[in-house]
């Protein structure tokens, strides 16, 4: 068991947690909740010994602990699995699971055979086909995932902490971390899991505990409360639930002005001959439109906007017309300069520049128009960070504190605001909302209804079908790689997408 006591840590002038005092119990799966930047991830670095320099004690077993290091930590039997994943991308599955342990042949030669053949064992038992020699970066995160995991099972930790560890994985990998999760449970393992994710959260723990601001609120028995109140405790305040926009009161153009057009469009996919990945996509996305793309995972949807913005190196045929110009963007600065921004799915590797702060990471793509003959212009360039800063309530120390420094989710808020300050006339958001809180959710919708009604066009994609309900005006399906179904938002419910986003590529009822 773990008591935590009089918990508190300070990052400068912030104050990431402050008092917080609650119990893990031995077996059980504990759900950490709260809003971005409420300090769950510096309790788990804390209990994890990432973080060694604290305020008040840490009791395991009955003993005081204060780790100074993860492999302390680890030998106490904790083990963590990062927001942001911790691994060494240039070595191989194997070696990033036994990293620092090992195994050799005598006179301390790396025993490379049996290191993979360990590997192999755990990773086949978490139902993974990836290969142990496989290099950890050319895998896709769902499996990088896994080799966090396998890490932590070689270790035989009888604590493991999760840290939002489905915000990248498709629907059947969240199933596969299921299993995987009720094997550990079956071991006696005890899980810490943070999720924003409600539905998760309400499958899979025993009770839950709420921090805000850096305190604790509460522990609760989950079959004592309800998702409403533990959003309630969360932002201490009742949530505006937004409406569905109506497209009436909506500012859509009459007559329609179109933003962008998108004729035949087809990918290829690459070395399979005959193969599509997109085949033969048609819509029009009008001014002050929000459009959303619904389907399964693998059904297209990040492939399409990749095809929209030039990025991904994808070469699709058929015709984009922008404003009524057909283009065909190269790369993502073209697509930038014709007036398409795109935030995306994978703020990790695509999104954020680590060594680079926040008013950096905000302007890095607009700083062509910022500079005057290649000079930024530092004072209207803070100004309007700071507009976006504030109109996105990223929660940071300033602008010029360290990216890596906010939370995932204030991180996430600040991609999206790279984009804005390009002024976009399309706006691609691929699943933008991802790790984002409850309260910072309704302020974005909020947010794209603002920029909706100025004029923006939007496609947003989202793994959350409410969402899409609630800030689309129009819904199409894909269902692999074709368009499935065609939905004014007043006409769709879930039910009419899940069939045409299952429908196994046959074009359904359009409405
Ligand atoms: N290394 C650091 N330096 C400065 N401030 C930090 C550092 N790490 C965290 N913070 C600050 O501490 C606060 C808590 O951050 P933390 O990452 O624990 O939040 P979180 O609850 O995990 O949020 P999210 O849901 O967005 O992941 C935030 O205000 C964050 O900016
Ligand atoms: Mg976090």
């Amino acid at each position: 068991m773990i008591s935590i006591r009089n918990i508190g840590r300070r990052f400068g002038a912030v104050e990431a947690l402050r008092d917080v005092s609650f119990d893990i119990l031995p077996g059980e799966c504990h759900a950490i909740m709260g809003e971005n930047g409420a300090g769950k991830s510096t309790l788990m670095k804390i209990l994890s010994g990432v973080i060694g320099e604290f305020d008040g004690q840490l009791v395991l077993n009955g003993k005081p602990v204060r780790f100074s290091g993860t492999r302390e930590a680890e030998a106490a039997g904790i083990s963590i699995i990062h927001q942001e994943l911790n691994l060494v991308e240039q070595l191989s599955a194997s070696a990033n699971i036994f990293l620092g342990r090992e195994p050799t042949l005598i006179a301390g030669i790396l025993n490379q055979r049996e290191m993979d053949r360990r590997a192999s064992e755990i990773l086949c038992e978490l139902e993974s086909s990836i290969s142990a020699q496989a290099t950890v970066g050319s895998l896709r995160i769902g499996d990088q995932q896994l080799v966090e995991i396998a890490r932590a099972l070689s270790l035989r930790s009888e604590i493991l902490i999760m840290d939002e560890p489905t915000s990248a994985l498709t629907e059947s990998e969240v199933e596969r971390l299921y299993r995987v999760i009720e094997k550990l449970r079956a071991r006696g393992v005890t899980i810490l899991y943070i999720s924003h994710k409600m539905n998760e959260v309400f499958h899979l723990a025993d009770r839950i505990t709420v921090l805000r601001d850096g305190r604790f609120v509460r522990t609760l028995q989950k079959s004592e409360t309800s998702p409403k109140q533990i959003a309630h405790l969360m932002v201490g305040r009742e949530i505006q639930e937004r409406n569905r926009r109506s497209v009436a009161s909506g500012a859509l153009a009459q007559p329609a002005e179109i933003a962008l057009e998108v004729r035949n469009l087809s990918l290829p996919w690459a070395g399979q001959a005959g193969r599509y990945r997109l085949k033969d996509i048609n819509f029009q996305l009008q001014r002050g439109e929000i459009l959303g793309i619904a389907g399964l995972m693998g059904a297209g949807r990040t492939e399409l906007l990749e095809c929209l913005f030039g990025a991904g190196g994808r070469k699709p045929q058929g015709q984009i017309r922008l404003n009524g110009v057909e283009c065909r963007f190269r790369n993502p600065a073209d697509a930038m300069k014709s007036g398409i921004a795109m935030v995306t799915e994978d703020r990790k590797r695509l999104g954020l520049f680590r060594q680079l702060n926040v008013r950096e990471n905000i302007t890095v793509s607009a700083l062509r128009e910022l500079s005057v003959a290649g000079v930024v212009m530092s004072a209207r360039e803070k100004r309007r960070v700071i507009q976006q800063v504030e109109s996105l309530s990223v929660r940071t120390a300033g602008i010029e504190a360290g990216i890596t420094t906010l939370s995932g989710g204030n991180q996430q808020k600040c991609i999206v605001a790279r984009c804005l300050l390009t002024n976009p006339k399309v706006l691609l958001l691929d699943d933008p909302t991802r790790g984002v809180d409850v309260g910072a959710k309704a302020e974005m919708y909020q947010l794209m209804e603002r920029l909706a009604e100025g004029g923006m066009s939007m496609i947003v994609t989202s793994s959350e079908l409410p969402e899409l309900l609630t800030v689309s005006d129009r819904i199409l399906v894909l269902c692999e790689g074709r368009l499935t179904g065609d939905f004014a938002v007043h006409e769709a419910t879930e039910q009419k997408i899940m069939e045409a986003a299952t429908s196994g590529g046959r074009v359904l009822a359009t409405a």
